[in-house]
């Protein structure tokens, strides 16, 4: 996931979820003039700039798009840094860093990002303490991550290369653990919800493609590999039933099970 322009041209799915999760959600947080927020794991910036900051600009002094990733924060910054927007690399699992910016923001968004965050308490508790008391969290991801499940799926060959991938996170938490580890973190849960979804694409490979956007195992493939594993790839997806194909239309319907929090530092 460190290839900004290959994100940005397979994140039709995310992009529309984050959308359909702010008009429900974004009417719901209180909001106050001059407000400061943090968008974690902004990946590319497009959506920071394209879907958070109409809704903001007018309530805020700064928008900060945060991620771990270098080449995302480069992205983001020379596509859409401006005197409100700014971008800065930072891993929410790193307590230390995270730190800084303490009793700093009055909201917290993350979209698609959580589950690939490795230590979720630390992560959640550092959330807490860069919110300011009365801040909100508005935390979207995916409660099953679908590479994960899928990895666990593939044969033998590509297991070894699966083992090398430091970027994922292989422990899963229940919607119940969630609502836990939440609480735990400071947070009063104003609403939780997660179900599993039907995500509908134009065909078949806009899925492959989507996926192969975040599959951090082809940095870790030789290059005369790839091909191959795309083919198994998609192979695994349809044994895990992951995804369905409608014989008519050619539309894939892809499973997911995302989750969306909003919650409260009193
Ligand atoms: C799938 S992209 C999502 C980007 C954007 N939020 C969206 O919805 O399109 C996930 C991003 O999370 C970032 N990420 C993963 N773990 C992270 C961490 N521990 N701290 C900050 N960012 C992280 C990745 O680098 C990647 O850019």
């Amino acid at each position: 996931m460190h290839c900004p322009e290959q994100y940005l041209k397979n994140n039709d799915m995310q992009r529309k979820d984050v959308e359909n999760i702010l008009n429900v959600y974004f009417k719901k947080m209180v909001w106050k003039s001059n407000e400061i927020v943090l968008d974690i794991g902004c990946g590319p910036g497009d959506i920071t700039s394209d879907i958070l900051y109409p809704l903001l600009k007018d309530k805020i002094n700064q928008l900060v798009g945060v991620d771990k990733s270098i080449e995302m924060v480069e992205h983001a910054k020379k596509t859409y840094g401006c005197s409100k927007m700014d971008f800065k690399v930072l891993d929410i699992g790193n307590a230390n860093d995270c730190s800084f910016y303490s009793n700093r923001f009055n909201k917290i968004f993350s979209f698609y990002c959580f589950h690939w965050v490795q230590n979720k308490v630390d992560s959640l508790r550092s959330m807490n303490l860069m919110l300011k008391s009365g801040g909100e969290l508005l935390l979207n991801y995916l409660l099953i991550t679908p590479l994960v499940e899928l990895y666990k799926f593939m044969d033998t060959e590509w297991q070894k290369y699966i083992k090398d991938i430091k970027q994922i996170s292989y422990v899963s938490y229940s919607k119940d653990d969630m609502r836990e580890i939440i609480t735990k973190a400071g947070f009063r849960i104003i609403n939780l919800e997660s179900s599993v979804k039907q995500y509908t694409f134009p065909d078949l490979s806009t899925v492959l493609n989507t996926l192969k956007a975040v599959d951090e195992l082809y940095n870790y493939l030789p290059e005369h590999l790839h091909d191959r594993y795309a083919a198994h790839v998609k192979e695994k997806l349809f044994e895990a039933q992951m995804v369905k194909v409608c014989p008519i239309t050619g539309n894939a319907i892809f499973m997911c099970v995302p989750i969306t929090v909003h919650a409260i530092k009193d």
